[in-house]
């Protein structure tokens, strides 16, 4: 049986900033279907340790070299039962606010140790100095808090063959030159055949030096980095590098992400049985203080609020929805211009936008149920998981044309997608789905076709468990 270890800085339904939490607590447990022995490998920040009150002890490092002391424990994920090994060094992982910012949304001064530390134990767990019995055959890691770990596995002359997977290339992971000496590699180590990027440590691009495959979250993304426009300055290195490089489209949890057993929706529906999804929107107009009425057209976002994800560009077009007599509704949390502007929003039209800011997974349900519209305008966009969510919930995408969105939503048959980068396409697309809202067998038959989809996570996790096949013989 092939055994993989999974290093990654968040988990669903450990820890959660994004869909990286989603990704890493169904892929691995997916994996372990198909019969791969995959397990996770977390920092151990509060909030996995409060979920976890079964963890034992499993290894002790003392005094470990540019770490300290670090012991390591041993779990189980809550319902997948995935096996977790967590980091527990408190002094790195045990403080308040999230993964990797403090409650202020400033990143950690000490990041550079904290993801430092997991990329050197994941190094650790995959070589013959492991304190387990447990070895893996490959080491899986994830984004640029994993990407030191086949560094360390290289200079310490260990042959793990590594995957690296990119979830975000905006990411990147840079420190000072000084890092490299902190983090115990060795000097020689910074050199642009190494760990070095533009006159800084960059963790990613170290990982996609050394890793042995490089996979990222779908096809388009992965032909995308190799240019200029989205390379994010590793467009040469991935470009060098593109033999060893593959889109794996992520899947999506269809137990957590299914609208006829949704815990958090009152009116349950399906494809076979659709009137429920009329009830969820009366609810969710209900719920967020907007005018009853079932024939206006709902449109809906749930995002992280960061340049990325275009929210601009709903802003500009907000105007138009309301005078077309659509409603918008809105949950995300993150830049605090972006907050502030929606917040106005809401507030200067009661009853037509309504803005929850916060994170709200039971919310983020209700409203890809209750919705006609999800609104999707991101700049770039990995892969992408909420337009999948709501093709499976019947409320029609609207997406620009760029990474996972393009290779999940096809024009005019399950939703619409959009070439022109800015307002003013998006507001095209628009116009295009009001018309086809205003035709309702037209629109139902687009509703029913994203339904049907199949994006379940098996599919996926074959993909990944041949690649790992392929490294391994
Ligand atoms: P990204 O990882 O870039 O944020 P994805 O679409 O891959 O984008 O994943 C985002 C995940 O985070 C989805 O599961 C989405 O539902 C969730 N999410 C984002 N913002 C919120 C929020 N404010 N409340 C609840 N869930 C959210
Ligand atoms: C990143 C990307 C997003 C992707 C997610 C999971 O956060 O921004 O597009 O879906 O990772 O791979």
């Amino acid at each position: 049986m092939t055994s993989i270890l999974f290093a990654t800085s968040e988990a669903r339904p450990l820890i959660k900033t994004g869909g990286l939490a989603d990704v890493s607590g169904a892929l691995p447990a997916a994996l372990r279907e198909i019969g791969v022995d995959c397990r996770i490998l977390l920092p151990g920040y509060r909030k996995v340790m409060d979920a976890l009150p079964d963890l034992h002890e499993v290894a002790r490092f003392h005094e470990l070299p540019y770490f300290g002391n670090v012991r390591l424990l041993e779990g189980r994920i809550p319902v997948s039962e995935t096996p977790v090994y967590v980091i527990d060094s408190p002094w790195h992982y045990l403080r308040e606010g999230g993964p990797y910012q403090d409650a202020l949304g400033k990143d950690f001064p000490d990041n550079a140790w904290r993801f430092g530390l997991l990329s050197y134990l994941a190094a650790r767990l995959a070589s013959p100095d492991s304190p387990l019995d447990w070895r893996p055959d490959l080491l899986h890691g994830n984004d640029w808090q994993t990407g030191l770990a086949p560094a360390y596995l290289h200079y310490a002359g260990h042959r793990t063959p590594c995957v690296m997977t990119i979830h975000n290339l905006a990411h990147q992971g840079i420190f000072p030159p000084e890092m490299v000496e902190e983090l115990g590699l060795p000097p020689e180590s910074f050199d642009i055949s190494g760990v070095e990027y533009y006159g800084n440590l960059s963790f990613l691009k170290a990982g996609l030096y050394f890793a042995d495959w490089i996979t990222t979250v779908s096809p388009s993304y992965a032909e995308e980095i190799q240019h200029a426009h989205l390379g994010m300055g590793m467009q040469g290195l991935l470009t060098d590098r593109r033999d060893h490089l593959t889109g794996i489209l992520n899947g999506i949890d269809t137990t957590d992400w299914n609208p006829a057993g949704d815990p958090h929706l009152n009116c349950k529906y399906s494809s076979r049985a659709t009137p429920g999804k009329k009830g969820c929107k009366q609810a969710l107009q209900a719920e967020m203080g907007l005018i009853a009425d079932t024939d206006a057209p709902l449109f809906g976002v749930v995002s992280r609020l960061a340049d990325q994800k275009g929210l601009d560009w709903v802003l500009q077009v907000s105007g138009g929805i309301l005078d077309r007599g659509g409603q918008l509704v809105v949950l995300g949390t993150g830049e605090k211009t972006i907050e502030t502007a929606l917040r106005n929003l809401a507030h200067n039209h009661p009853g037509r936008v309504a803005a929850f800011i916060g994170y709200d997974e039971s919310l983020s349900h209700r409203i890809e149920a209750g919705i006609d519209i999800f609104l999707m305008p991101s700049r770039f966009e990995p892969c992408g998981l909420n337009q999948m969510y709501s093709l499976r919930y019947g409320s029609v995408p609207i997406v620009h044309a760029t990474g996972g969105l393009k290779d999940t939503v096809e024009d005019g048959v399950t939703g619409f997608v959009y070439r022109e980068p800015n307002s003013h396409g998006l507001w095209v697309a628009i116009e295009r789905a009001l018309a086809l809202f205003a035709q309702k067998p037209a629109w139902r038959k687009m509703m029913l076709a994203g339904m049907k989809q199949d994006f379940s996570w098996e599919k996926s996790a074959r993909e990944y468990a041949a690649l790992y096949d392929r490294l391994l013989t």
